[in-house]
């Protein structure tokens, strides 16, 4: 026994290849369970994938970096939950491939954001965030309301949605008839209108869970 253990203290290689084994072990045990909890995989309940309008919402937010000044993840504290509502669970991300939890926190979480405001407070909040919130730092997007959405990209966006919820084990998150009706949805409507949909769903599911 002793003698076996010397032979590993004397040789730093298998020294490291035996510590990157046993370091491995651990992760496996953590991580490798959460790909087959059901709290991990499946929805919550009333969450829906994100309409035409909304994922490209989504993806106007990620675009314009959003999510490098605001979280998408209220923790299990009383400050937060305070604040935000009840604090966010596994089971509420599981359309949101890339995930935007973020960690960076300049202006507030978003996770709850929808239905705290009116459209019409978002469509002044993003022009100039100082019209509504006269000491807020946030940048203006003064752009969006006049841009209108590309509908040329919204039925592949769909279809890799549906690939990544068949990855996932959830299969299609839409059927061939949203897929089809989704050019005519997002028709005429201005990035500004997408981001706010996007903006007002968030959370929305766990209202009055608190
Ligand atoms: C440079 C950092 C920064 C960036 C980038 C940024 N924000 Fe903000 N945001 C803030 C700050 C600070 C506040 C708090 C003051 C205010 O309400 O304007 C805020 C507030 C908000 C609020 C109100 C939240 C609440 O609960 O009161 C919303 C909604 C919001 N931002 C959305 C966005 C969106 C959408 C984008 C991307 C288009 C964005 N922000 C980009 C810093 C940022």
């Amino acid at each position: 026994m002793s003698q076996n253990h010397e032979v590993v203290e004397k040789n730093i290689g298998l020294m490291m290849v035996l510590i990157l084994i046993v370091v491995s072990m651990g992760a496996l045990v953590e991580i490798v369970p959460l790909f087959f909890l059901k709290t991990t995989t499946e929805p919550v309940e009333g969450l829906k994938p994100y309409t035409a309008l909304q994922l490209e919402g989504r993806d106007i937010y990620i675009r314009e970096s959003c999510n490098a000044c605001h979280s998408q993840q209220v923790r299990p504290f009383r400050a937060e939950t305070e604040r935000y509502g009840h604090y966010s669970v596994a089971g509420e991300y599981v359309y949101d491939n890339p995930f935007l939890w973020g960690s960076k926190r300049t202006g507030p979480d978003l996770a709850r954001v929808g239905g705290r405001y009116s459209d019409a407070w978002h469509r002044l909040h993003l022009h100039n965030p100082r019209s509504v919130v006269p000491e807020s730092n946030m940048p203006a997007y003064p752009w969006l309301e006049k841009r209108e959405l590309d509908p040329s990209g919204i039925v592949t966006k769909m279809q890799v949605q549906n690939k990544l919820g068949h990855v996932v084990g959830q299969g299609d998150r839409y059927t061939q008839a949203e897929i089809d009706a989704a050019s005519e949805q997002i028709k005429g409507k201005t990035e500004l209108d997408a981001l706010i949909a996007y903006l007002q769903v968030l959370g929305t599911h766990m209202k009055g869970t608190r």
